[in-house]
This record gives C-alpha cells, sequence and structure tokens, in this order.
C-alpha cells in the first residue's frame, strides 16, 4: 500500500545522499535544503517525486488540489530512521538486573548466575507466539513513534529450532500489520543454551545443531534474510562463529555479528575476513580489528546505548573509525538487557554527546549508511527523487535540533511509502 502526499510548509530538507555507504569527511556530508518561503516534498505512489521550494513545484506539477497533503509547520524532514540491531521479538522484562547493575554487580557477572540472556530465554520459551508477536508490535510502535521507518530484528532467545522458528514467525506476522518495515536475522548463536552445557561436548553440538538444522529450516521457510552471531569470550569464539555464519552463507543468509563488545575476541578481523555486512558493537575492538575493518567494506554498527544502560565509561571508538574510513551507523541493540530503547532520537543524543559525532554524521549513520548495511540503501535512507518516501517531520527549525534539543521525542508526524502513518498527540483540553 503506497500513496500519494504533498509535505508543506518546511523550514528544512535535511537528508544525505546515494545509495552506497559515507565514510570518512563523507560522512557528515548531509544536504540541506532550505528556502525562505517554504520546502515541499511531493511523494506519488509511495516515492519521492520533488523536493524544493513550492513555486518551483507549482510551475512543475500545477496546484496538486486534490492531493492529501501535510502541513510540516516550519519543522525539518529528515528521512525515517533506519535501526540496524534491535532484538525485539522477547518475552519477559529484567527491570530488577538494573538495580542489581546499579548496585554494582556487572552485566557478566548476573549472566554467569543465570541471569541475563538466558533468563529472557526461559521466558521466550514459556510464551506463546501470539504473546510475542503482541510484544513486538508494542515496540514497533515505540520505534515508530520515534520516527523509525525500518529495522532489522533478531530471533536468539529461543535458542532450538522451534523457539527459534516461533520469535521469527511472531516477527513476520507483526511486521505483516504494522507500518514499519522488519528486516529478520537468526541469532541462534545467541548464547549456549541450558540443555547444551551439562557435558563438555555440548556447545559443539548446539553448534553443529545451528549449522545441520537450524540455518537449514529457517532459511528454507524464508524466515531471516541474516545470520548473526555472538561472537564474545566466553560465548561463541571466532572459529564457532565462522562455521555458524558460513552455514549462513551457504543458505543465503547474509552474516553480520556482534563483535568484540565487552573484550577484544577478534570479532572485527572476523567480521572483514568473511565480507560481513556489519560488525556490531565495537566497544572493545583493538587497533588490529579497525585495520582490518577499513577498505574491508564492512560498516561498523554502533550502539552508544549499550554503554550508556550497562554505566560502561568505553564507548566504541567512534572517532578512530571515522578517520580509518570505516562506515559508520547507529542503532538501538533493543532488548530488555543491555539497551531497553527503541528511541533512534536518544541514540542519536548519544552520538554526539558519547561518541564524538557531529550532528550530521549522526543523521548518515542513522539513515543512509544503516539502510546500506541492511542492504536496502538503493531504496530507503535519503530524500532523493525515486527513493520510497520514508520520512521523519521532526518538530525542529532546523536539523541540528535533534541533538540540541535532547530528552524530548522530536517527532511530529511519519510517513511510510508516502502514508501518513503516524502524527504526535497533542494537549486534549
Ligand atoms: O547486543 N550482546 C548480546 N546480546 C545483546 C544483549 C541481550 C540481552 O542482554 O538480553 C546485546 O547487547
Ligand atoms: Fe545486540
Amino acid at each position: 500500500m503506497t500513496g500519494d502526499l504533498l509535505i508543506e510548509n518546511l523550514a528544512e530538507v535535511a537528508t544525505a545522499e546515494g545509495i552506497s555507504p559515507r565514510r570518512g569527511s563523507e560522512q557528515g556530508r548531509v544536504r540541506r535544503t532550505r528556502h525562505s518561503e517554504g520546502i515541499e516534498v511531493l511523494c506519488r505512489e509511495g516515492r519521492i517525486a520533488f523536493v524544493g521550494p513550492a513555486a518551483e513545484r507549482r510551475a512543475s506539477f500545477g496546484d496538486l488540489s486534490d492531493l492529501p497533503r501535510l502541513d510540516g509547520k516550519r519543522g525539518t524532514l529528515i528521512p525515517g530512521f533506519v535501526d540496524p540491531h534491535t532484538h525485539i521479538p522477547w518475552a519477559g522484562t529484567r527491570e530488577t538486573e538494573l538495580f542489581e547493575r546499579l548496585a554494582g554487580k556487572t552485566y557478566q557477572a548476573i549472566a554467569a548466575e543465570g541471569g541475563g540472556i538466558l533468563s529472557t530465554v526461559a521466558a521466550t520459551r514459556r510464551a506463546s507466539e501470539d504473546e510475542i508477536t503482541g510484544n513486538v508490535l508494542r515496540h514497533l510502535d515505540w520505534m515508530l513513534a520515534g520516527g523509525t521507518t525500518t529495522i532489522e530484528a533478531k530471533s536468539g532467545y529461543g535458542l532450538n529450532l522451534a523457539d527459534e522458528m516461533k520469535q521469527l514467525v511472531a516477527l513476520q506476522r507483526a511486521a505483516a500489520e504494522h507500518p514499519v518495515r522488519v528486516l529478520p536475522t537468526l541469532l541462534a548463536a545467541h548464547e549456549v543454551p541450558p540443555e547444551h552445557r551439562a557435558d563438555a561436548g555440548g556447545r559443539a553440538r548446539y553448534v553443529d545443531l545451528i549449522c545441520d538444522e537450524i540455518v537449514p529450516a529457517v532459511a528454507a521457510r524464508g524466515l531471516a534474510r541474516f545470520c548473526d552471531v555472538f561472537c564474545e569470550a566466553g560465548v561463541f569464539s571466532p572459529e564457532e562463529s565462522r562455521r555458524v555464519l558460513e552455514a549462513g552463507i551457504r543458505h543465503g543468509l547474509a552474516p553480520r555479528l556482534h563483535a568484540d563488545e565487552f573484550a577484544d575476541s577478534g570479532g572485527a578481523e572476523l567480521a572483514a575476513e568473511l565480507g560481513a555486512l556489519s560488525a556490531d558493537h565495537l566497544m572493545a575492538v583493538s587497533e588490529r580489528g579497525i585495520e582490518a575493518l577499513a577498505g574491508s567494506g564492512v560498516t561498523a554498527v554502533l550502539l552508544p546505548g549499550t554503554s550508556f544502560f550497562l554505566k560502561k565509561e568505553r564507548y566504541a571508538p567512534a572517532r578512530r573509525m571515522i578517520e580509518a574510513g570505516i562506515p559508520v551507523a547507529l542503532a538501538t541493540d533493543c532488548n530488555p538487557g543491555s539497551s531497553y530503547t527503541e528511541s533512534m532520537p536518544m541514540i542519536v543524543t548519544l552520538a554526539v554527546f558519547a561518541l564524538g559525532l557531529s550532528v550530521e554524521e549522526s543523521l548518515t549513520a542513522a539513515t543512509l549508511n544503516a539502510a546500506c548495511c541492511l542492504g536496502v540503501g538503493d531504496e530507503v535512507g535519503t530524500i532523493e527523487i525515486g527513493k520510497r518516501a520514508d520520512l521523519a517531520l521532526l518538530d525542529a527549525p532546523n536539523l541540528l535540533h535533534l541533538a540540541y534539543h535532547y530528552g524530548v521525542n522530536p517527532i511530529a508526524a511519519v510517513v511510510r511509502e508516502g502514508r501518513l502513518v503516524y502524527r504526535s498527540g497533542g494537549r486534549i483540553v
């Protein structure tokens, strides 16, 4: 379902340009179109047909009086955010862990005691497909309200064939009835499940199960586009991760991975070697890892919400990666343990204040570069003629307010393929 829409009275349209990832000094190259008379954006059959001053639009297209209109109210239009790393098909919450962490316990210590990922695995295994579908819809609503129009979403709380499938089917069902576009990832290698921990051969058998049964079954049903692994000291080694990702590649699932989140585990090097679409987290990436990523074509997906929420002093070395010419993208990592937020505006704030990115670099990271590392950079991620009209209207006079006015939701409206799909609620009395 695509639409026609004329968005009028905009103070600014801010967008990166092109269909390939921006790196180095290009990462901050954003076009900001302004005109005293106001800017208009015309969407036709779901795609961008015009961007420019109102007078120019009238000269080229006439008065278009029969078209639905959206008053931009002198706000700023940006591409809908693309969130390339989320874990939203889960059940149960872990707010008690937050209090343990605030009292000084580490995320890893909580996991070692049976909390962490495995407690969400237990809750997700108990939950029905309907319940998980309902949960996904709630997260998608929050995402849409924050201006997100495309996401990646991972399984990884099932850790057996039936429950990984249940998560992916729930994602598919929720996506079918929601405006946010969902690109699914199989993350069966998120942890070693409890039933494979009893004896020394258990983890090897679980890796075999993933490669020989889970990957082929998920791929055959078309339930995932990508395959991911938590490559980390104490979770999956680079060798185990390579096996899983190669099985994915054999079955048409493009590789991406959780790399060097807490310790330098060789994940960045593995991502470069396999030509992965992205290496994600990279809080603890080494200089060797950065050198391997540079020039490899792999996008670094940075998740500053995770450093923030886990109260880490360390954030990924974003400036060093941009200097090295690695395209940088941003994501929420939305999950119940290490980063419970759906808000890309919050992530942009953290990118500016904690990663040291400019607002322009952050916009590119949260739109075009994110789209490219999901393989959809030719369709979305910028506001250019021919691209899909996936757009977020900021209640802000210019792009800089995206970081400047912090801690509020700046999103006034969201358009998906030319249809108005969200408008912020206002005062009712
Ligand atoms: O990306 N690192 C692994 N997975 C998630 C956390 C998942 C959880 O704690 O439930 C992450 O941070
Ligand atoms: Fe993650």
